[in-house]
C-alpha cells in the first residue's frame, strides 16, 4: 500500500469516528515529530502495540480484504495475565470490506456493532485438525442470549448489538450498508501467536513510502528518546 493511501485511510476513520462522538486518546494523533521526544514513559504504547494497525492479508485489495482498527488498550502480550489482561479496540469497516476468516487459541472476544450500518459475522466451528468445521452448528452468546447458528450461518448485528466469539470459533465479518464502528472487547490481543487463519495470509501490508506517514503504525514506533 501506498503511505500516501494509509494517511487518507486514518483521514476517514478519524472523520468517521468523529462523525459518532468516538473520541480517541492523545497518542492517535501524535506525529512522527512528537514521537521523536517520547522516552519510556511510552512503553506501554511500543510494547503493547497500541495505535494504529492495518492490514490488507498481504492480497494487495484493502478495499474488499482489509481491516483499519486503532488498539485503544492491550495488555502486554508477553505476560497477559499481568496487571492489564484485558484489550478494547475499535475498527472501521466499509461496505464490501471482509476482516477474513480466522479464530484465536486464546483470547475470548466480543465484537460489538457501535455505529453505522450492520455488522455481519459468518460464523464455522473448527474440528480437531483446526480446520473449518463445515457441518456442526455452534453455541454463540448474542448479548448474552444463547443462539445456535448453523455452521457457516451469517449472524447480522444493530446498533448496539454484540457477539462473543470464544477460542476455536471461526469468524470473518464485514459491514453492510453504511461504514461501521465496530468495537472489540476482548482478551490480551497478541497478534504475533493466536490468530489463526483459514488460508494462510500475511499481516502487515508493504508500504511504498511515497510521503511521510500522518501517524506511525503500532509497529513503527521509534525506540525511546534519551
Ligand atoms: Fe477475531
Amino acid at each position: 500500500m501506498k503511505r500516501s493511501t494509509i494517511n487518507r485511510l486514518m483521514e476517514e476513520a478519524v472523520a468517521l469516528l468523529q462523525r459518532w462522538n468516538f473520541a480517541l486518546p492523545p497518542f492517535a494523533f501524535w506525529s512522527p515529530d512528537d514521537w521523536r521526544g517520547k522516552g519510556p514513559e511510552c512503553d506501554e504504547i511500543r510494547r503493547n502495540a497500541l495505535g494504529w494497525d492495518i492490514t490488507d492479508f498481504g492480497l494487495g485489495e484493502f478495499e474488499s480484504n482489509g481491516v483499519l482498527l486503532f488498539t485503544i488498550r492491550n495488555g502486554n502480550p508477553a505476560d497477559p495475565e499481568g496487571s492489564k489482561p484485558y484489550c478494547e479496540k475499535i475498527i472501521v469497516s466499509k461496505p464490501g470490506q471482509r476482516c477474513l476468516l480466522h479464530f484465536h487459541w486464546q483470547k475470548v472476544e466480543d465484537i460489538i456493532n457501535r455505529a453505522g450500518g450492520v455488522l455481519a459475522m459468518r460464523l464455522y466451528g473448527s474440528d480437531e485438525t483446526e480446520q473449518v468445521d463445515r457441518s456442526t452448528p455452534l453455541a454463540v452468546s448474542l448479548d448474552g442470549v444463547r443462539t445456535e447458528v448453523p455452521a457457516g450461518g451469517v449472524v447480522r448485528l444493530g446498533n448496539g448489538e454484540s457477539i462473543c466469539l470464544e477460542p476455536g470459533m471461526y469468524h470473518e465479518f464485514w459491514a453492510e450498508g453504511e461504514p461501521t464502528l465496530i468495537g472489540e472487547v476482548s482478551a490480551v490481543n497478541d497478534d504475533a501467536a493466536d490468530n489463526r487463519f483459514a488460508d494462510p495470509v500475511g499481516r502487515f501490508p508493504e508500504i511504498e513510502e511515497d510521503e511521510p506517514p500522518l501517524y506511525y503504525l503500532c509497529n513503527e514506533y521509534p525506540p525511546p528518546a534519551d
